[in-house]
C-alpha cells in the first residue's frame, strides 16, 4: 500500500488533489478503503481517458465506407451452406464431447431499466416453473455436458455490486446440479465517475464514486481473476458468450460453435433481422474490410433508417449480443496493458459529496462513466463470422418492466416456442381463435434442450388441454 505522502504527491501531479480532502476525518479502516480506491488507479491512463473523452465529445459516426457485411442466414437453401451447417453442427458437437468449450454469461449489470432489486440472474423468469435465470443457463450447461459426456465449465462475470449475492444465490440452490468446480465466478473492473471538469468524485468522504466497466471489462477480468488461465489449464478453445437478460438463449449452440470453428474465425456473432429501424440493438456494419457493431444510440438516424432499392433494411443486422471467443484471441488482447477497448462515454448524474462533505444530487448529468462494449472487439478479430438467427427460437430478453423486452413478452415468447417445438414433433398444442397459445407450457433444458431434442423424445399422441400448466422436467 503506498504511504499518504506519495499519494498526495501522485494526486497533486494529476490534478486530483480533492481526493485527500476529508483524509483527517477518516478513521484508519476508511482511509485503507480510499487508499486502495486511489491506489487501483493507473493516473496517467487516467490523464489521457480524460483527454479523449471527457474534454472532448467523441464523435459517435465512424468515419469510412460503411456498408453491411455478410452474414450466414439462418435458414440455408443454398446447398453449399447447407452443407456447411451440417458439418459445422458436427464439428461443435465434437468440440464440446472433446471439453474444448465453456460458457460464459455476463451478469455484471445493475438491472436498472427493469427496476429489479438484485443480481438480474435471480429473477424467477420461466413460466410455469418459475426458475430464475440462472437456472434456466444451468439447466442447459447441465443437458449440454449429460449429452456429451464432458465436463463444461461455466465462467460467470458479476459486478462489485453483485458478486456476493450472485454466490451465495448459487450456493443457497446447490449451483443448481452443477458441479461447483466447474463454476468459476469473476468480478468485472470499476471506472471512477469524473465530473465534467475531469475531476474525479467522491461518493462519500471516504470513497470514489465507482461503477462497473461496462461488459467489455470480462476480456480483462478474465485474464486479472485466472479465469483465461483456468480456462487454460482444462484445455478450453472456446469461450460461448452471452447476457444474463435472455432466457431463450442457447448458451452452448453446437452449430454457432461449429461455424466459427470451421471458419478459422477469433471471434463471432449471432444477429438478428431487426424489428424496426430503431429496435435498441447494436448494428453490424462494415468499415474498411472490418466488422463493427454501432451502438443503437450511436447509429445516425439515416444509416439505421436507410433501404436497399427493393425497400429492406439496409442495415438489417441487430446484434443480440451471443458470441463466441477464442481463447487464443482473448489471450492476444490482454497480452499487454488492458483489454485494448476503446471507452464509450454515457453522461450521468451521478451523486457526489461537495467540497462541504455535503452529498449533493444534481438534477442534470454532472459526470461521465466510461463503460467498454465486448462488441468492439469485433473489428480486432483477424477473422469473424455472422450468424443470423430466428428471433422466436433465440432471443426474448427481459429489459424492461413492461412492454417490449419485458417479463410478460418474455413469458409469451418462451410459451410460444415450446409450443412450436411440441407441434414440430407432432403434438397438438390448443391454441384459441386468435392462435395464441391456450396453455402455459415450459420445457426444461434438461427434458429437451433443442426441438430436434424433443422430437426424439416426446410421444406425439401426448394430450394437452386448454388451460393446462405444463412442465415438461427431468
Ligand atoms: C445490449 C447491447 C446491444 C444488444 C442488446 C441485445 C450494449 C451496450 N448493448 O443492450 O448492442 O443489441 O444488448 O440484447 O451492451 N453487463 C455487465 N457489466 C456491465 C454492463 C452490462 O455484465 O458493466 C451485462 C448485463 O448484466 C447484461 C448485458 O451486459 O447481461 C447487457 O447489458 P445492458 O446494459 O442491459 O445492455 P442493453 O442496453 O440491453
Amino acid at each position: 500500500m503506498p504511504d499518504i505522502a506519495s499519494l498526495r504527491k501522485t494526486l497533486e501531479k494529476h490534478g486530483q488533489s480533492h481526493l485527500l480532502r476529508f483524509w483527517d476525518e477518516l478513521d484508519e479502516p476508511g482511509r485503507a478503503v480510499l487508499t486502495e480506491q486511489i491506489a487501483a488507479i493507473d493516473f496517467d491512463q487516467l490523464d489521457q481517458w480524460i483527454a479523449q473523452y471527457v474534454r472532448k465529445r467523441p464523435l459517435a459516426r465512424p468515419s469510412g465506407d460503411i456498408q453491411p457485411p455478410a452474414v450466414v442466414p439462418a435458414k440455408p437453401t443454398d446447398p453449399a451452406v447447407l452443407a456447411e451447417h451440417q458439418a459445422a453442427s458436427q464439428r461443435g458437437e465434437e468440440l464440446l464431447r472433446a471439453g474444448k468449450v465453456a460458457a460464459f454469461v455476463v451478469a455484471g449489470g445493475q438491472g436498472t431499466r427493469l427496476g429489479y432489486e438484485g443480481p438480474k440472474g435471480c429473477l424467477e423468469a420461466t413460466p410455469v416453473a418459475h426458475k430464475p435465470l440462472f437456472r434456466v443457463f444451468a439447466e442447459q450447461v447441465l443437458a449440454a455436458s449429460r449429452r456429451t459426456g464432458a465436463a463444461i465449465p461455466w465462467y460467470i462475470m458479476t459486478s462489485q455490486a453483485n458478486d456476493v449475492a450472485t454466490r451465495a444465490f448459487f450456493r443457497q440452490n446447490r449451483y443448481f446440479g452443477l458441479k461447483p468446480e466447474d463454476v468459476f465466478f469473476l468480478v468485472q473492473g470499476t471506472m471512477p465517475a469524473i465530473g465534467l471538469d475531469g475531476k474525479l468524485l467522491l461518493a462519500e468522504k471516504g470513497s470514489l464514486a465507482l461503477s462497473p466497466d461496462g461488459h467489455g471489462g470480462c476480456l480483462a477480468a478474465m485474464k486479472k481473476s485466472g479465469a483465461l488461465a483456468d480456462m487454460a489449464a482444462r484445455g478450453i478453445e472456446l469461450i460461448s458468450y452471452f447476457q444474463v437478460d435472455n432466457p431463450l438463449v442457447r448458451c452452448l449452440d453446437p452449430l454457432f460453435l461449429g461455424l466459427h470453428s470451421l471458419r478459422g474465425s477469433e471471434m463471432s456473432a449471432k444477429a438478428l433481422p431487426k424489428r424496426d429501424p430503431m429496435e435498441r440493438l447494436g448494428n453490424f456494419c462494415l468499415i474498411d474490410g472490418k466488422v463493427i457493431v454501432i451502438e443503437y444510440s450511436d447509429m445516425p438516424d439515416d444509416l439505421a433508417r436507410a433501404t436497399t432499392a427493393d425497400g429492406r433494411l439496409r442495415f438489417s443486422s441487430g446484434s443480440i449480443a451471443i458470441h463466441i471467443l477464442s481463447r487464443s484471441f482473448v489471450e492476444r488482447l490482454t497480452a499487454g496493458r488492458g483489454a485494448a477497448l476503446p471507452f464509450h462515454r454515457a453522461d450521468k448524474v451521478v451523486p457526489c459529496v461537495d467540497e462541504s462533505g455535503k452529498l449533493l444530487r444534481s438534477d442534470k448529468p454532472n459526470a461521465v462513466k466510461l463503460e467498454m462494449f465486448v462488441f468492439d472487439a469485433m473489428p480486432l478479430a483477424g477473422r469473424t463470422v455472422i450468424l443470423q438467427t430466428q428471433r422466436n427460437e433465440e432471443f426474448s430478453p427481459i429489459k424492461n418492466a413492461t412492454g417490449e423486452d419485458s417479463l410478460p413478452s418474455s413469458l409469451h415468447d418462451q410459451i410460444r416456442r415450446s409450443a412450436a417445438w411440441l407441434e414440430r414433433a407432432g403434438v397438438t398444442v390448443p391454441r384459441d381463435a386468435d392462435g395464441q397459445v391456450a396453455a402455459a407450457i415450459e420445457i426444461s433444458p434438461l427434458f429437451a434442450d433443442s426441438a430436434e431434442a424433443l422430437a426424439a423424445k416426446v410421444d406425439p399422441k401426448k394430450v394437452i388441454t386448454g388451460g393446462q400448466n405444463l412442465y415438461l422436467g427431468e
